[in-house]
């Protein structure tokens, strides 16, 4: 059985817990898109893990992890992640496999990052600062990418940084007014990453392909969420890659057919991080209410998340195009004690109503939502581990959520624990 587990709202749904808590029956686990822009959170007992480039198998010794070609790599970030992970008790030794097609994110990726944003001002994208967009273009662009192959023949890499930052420093210095960047200080990095990285670099879609002969089981990670995704969402307060399951073939080499399920998670509420429309947002008691309860600040950045209401056409249109089979609803928990409860299950655009999301946000930012009032819940939530046992409004609001956004809830998160999941 392979699974693609996917954002369906704008990051941060809890991915990092439900493919920790599915991983158990995994042997493979794929990271395919984004890079350290991601923040996936695994609790294990009182144990926190805040992953951004490795796989959330990367927390069961026993699961294989694979970062795709998909995935762009800030090594400076991954040879973190793997020396805490090691002294944690969790070796990546023999069982962490990078696409030798990843490509690198450098330290001019991160500070044109942080260029760009400045000199946008108040229209900045509200990017992670994490390189994300300039390796992407890098990648599209070809003449200045650096891939984790490159780190196995480190002459060639030196003269090839050499060009690379003699042309960043020209730009960012005639631009941004910036201090010029040391090559040779990048290279001398580049080393000691080639050290600790090489032996895990591979063809990971060869690596995948005979693992699909073999008939493993293999758990694609999304990272960012549907709406996020380059082509497909809230355009340009989006990330740089297909974050939406569409991304997945390209991401990694394998097609769609080869996935049996994909299961979109999206929380019981909407938050966003970063600039963009958000026709749910409550800037107001509720939003405070559920960022307190939910714990919404970013993991990658710590930045406070924006918070609303359920929006169900949002959530519909990434259902319908990723081709989601079932919805992982989570932090039902956190929605306990509010009175009255809306979803959105329509947008007022002009003088029609609409269920379907609009392609531009020049039109979403002009929609109203429509919303369906419920009565709420004050139970708490968080010990329960059978649908039957919720509370009648609680049963109902996920039956809503189902009927707005046709597609079957088939797991419910009531805590960030891995025992506190409700399959049905
Ligand atoms: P990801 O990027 O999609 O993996 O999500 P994040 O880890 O950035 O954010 C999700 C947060 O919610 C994390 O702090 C999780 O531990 C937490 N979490 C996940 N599922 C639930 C849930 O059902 N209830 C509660 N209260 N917290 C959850
Ligand atoms: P996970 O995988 C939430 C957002 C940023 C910004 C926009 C562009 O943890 O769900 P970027 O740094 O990618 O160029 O920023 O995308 N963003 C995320 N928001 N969760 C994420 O990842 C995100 N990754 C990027 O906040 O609005
Ligand atoms: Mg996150």
């Amino acid at each position: 059985m392979n699974t693609c587990i996917v954002g369906l709202q704008w990051g941060d749904e809890g991915k990092g817990k439900i493919v920790d808590t599915l991983a158990e029956k995994a042997d493979i686990v794929v990271r395919y898109a984004g890079g350290a822009n991601a923040g996936h959170t695994v609790v294990i007992g009182d144990t926190k893990f805040a992953l951004h480039l490795l796989p959330s198998g990367a927390v069961r010794p026993e699961t294989t992890c694979v970062i795709a070609n998909g995935v762009v790599v800030d090594p400076d970030c991954l040879t973190g992640e793997i020396d805490s992970l090691a002294q944690k008790g969790f070796t990546l030794t023999g069982r962490l496999f990078i696409s030798q097609n990843a490509h690198l994110v450098l330290d001019y990726h991160k500070a044109e990052d942080q260029f760009r944003e400045n000199s946008l001002g108040k229209n900045k994208i509200g990017t992670t600062i994490r390189g994300i967009g300039p390796c992407y273009a890098d990648k599209v662009g070809r003449t200045f990418a650096v891939r984790a192959a490159d780190l196995a023949d480190l002459d060639a890499l030196k003269q090839k940084l050499v060009k690379i930052v003699g042309h960043k420093n020209k730009i960012f210095t005639a631009l941004y007014n910036a201090e010029p960047l040391d090559a040779e200080e990048i290279f001398e990095k580049c080393k000691l990453y080639a050290q600790k990285l090489v032996p895990f670099i591979t063809d990971t879609t060869q690596l995948l392909h005979k693992a699909i002969e073999q008939k493993k089981s293999i758990l694609f990670e999304g990272a960012q969420g549907t709406l996020l995704d380059l082509d497909h969402g809230t355009f340009p307060f989006v990330t740089s890659s297909n974050a939406s399951s569409l991304g997945m073939s390209a991401g990694c080499g394998v097609p769609a057919k080869n996935v049996d399920k994909f299961i979109g998670v999206a929380k019981a509420y909407t938050t966003r991080v970063g600039s963009g429309p958000f026709p749910t947002e409550q800037n107001n008691d509720i939003g405070s209410y559920i960022r307190d309860r939910g714990h919404e600040y970013g993991t990658t950045t710590g930045r406070p998340r924006r918070c609303g209401w359920f929006d169900a056409v949002a959530v519909r249109y990434s259902v319908t195009i990723g081709g989601i089979d079932a919805i992982a609803l989570m932090h039902l928990d956190t929605l306990s004690g509010i009175k009255q409860l809306n979803i959105c299950k329509a947008y007022k655009i002009g003088s029609e109503d609409s269920t379907f999301f609009p392609s531009n946000i020049e039109t979403l930012a002009g929609a109203e939502p429509v919303y369906q009032t419920v009565d709420g819940w004050d139970e708490d939530l968080s010990g329960i581990t059978r649908f039957d046992d919720l509370p009648e409004n609680a049963k109902r609001y996920v039956a809503l959520v189902e009927e707005f956004t046709a597609a079957p809830v088939s797991i419910i998160g009531v805590g960030p624990k891995r025992r506190q999941t409700i399959f049905r």
